[in-house]
């Protein structure tokens, strides 16, 4: 069983793809740390974000232990990610990678941005996790204020916006509803209600098939 997991940034897809992985036994793959990666790797070597060249080369020498730096998770890096993660030989190059992550035996859960439109058009369950942007920005500005990243409330919420719009807008694959996901709008959910629908949505799908 293959679970497609997409949203916007901070919408909680992450925290519930982990929680979806745990319960039902399935490895997890966060595809925004690949892209992430990507982009500390143009950094590291003093490269231009919009390096094409570049930046399909350190894709195709992704390593998955250099999935594990801390340093991927900082503020700069999301927005960074955002950067490459437009440039189509880029997405290409992660392409196969994601496919035979999700092609594991008894399947997986993946989150991202494309992975119910793109990277697994036949997944079995596919859900589209979103919150209102503003709701998104208190979350993102408490985990990082918890990481001792200070950055005010507006700033986050103008990253948030301004990645919103470039993940949507960008012509290679963008953020979109597959016409099959199951949209859970988390922007008055806790973590435990968004599992909950989620799981709803699993065993559903799983009644049906
Ligand atoms: O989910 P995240 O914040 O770690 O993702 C960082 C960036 O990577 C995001 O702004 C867009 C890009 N991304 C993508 O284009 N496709 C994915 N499947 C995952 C992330």
């Amino acid at each position: 069983m293959v679970i497609a997991i997409d949203g916007p940034a901070a919408s909680g897809k992450g925290t519930l793809a982990r929680r979806l992985a745990l319960h039902y036994g399935l490895p997890h793959l966060d595809t925004g740390l690949l892209y992430r990666a990507v982009a500390l790797a143009l950094l590291d070597a003093d490269r231009d974000l919009a390096d094409e060249t570049a930046a399909e080369d350190a894709a195709r020498c992704l390593r998955a232990e250099s999935l594990g730096d801390l340093r991927l998770r900082e503020r700069a890096m999301g927005e960074a990610a955002s950067v490459v993660s437009a440039l189509p030989a880029v997405r290409a190059a992660l392409l196969d990678w994601q496919r035979r992550f999700a092609g594991a035996e008894g399947g997986a859960v993946l989150d991202g941005r494309d992975i119910g439109t793109v990277v697994c058009p036949d997944a079995a369950v596919k859900l589209f996790i979103t919150a209102a942007p503003e709701e998104r920005a208190h979350r993102r500005h408490r985990e990082l204020g918890g990481r001792g990243e200070a950055a005010s409330y507006e700033a986050v919420l103008a990253d948030i916006q301004r990645r919103d719009a470039r993940d949507k807008d960008r012509a290679a694959a963008p953020l979109r509803i597959a016409d099959d996901a199951v949209v859970i709008d988390t922007t008055d959910l806790d973590a435990e209600a968004a599992f909950r629908a989620a799981i709803a949505v699993v065993e559903a799908r799983r009644r049906r098939s």
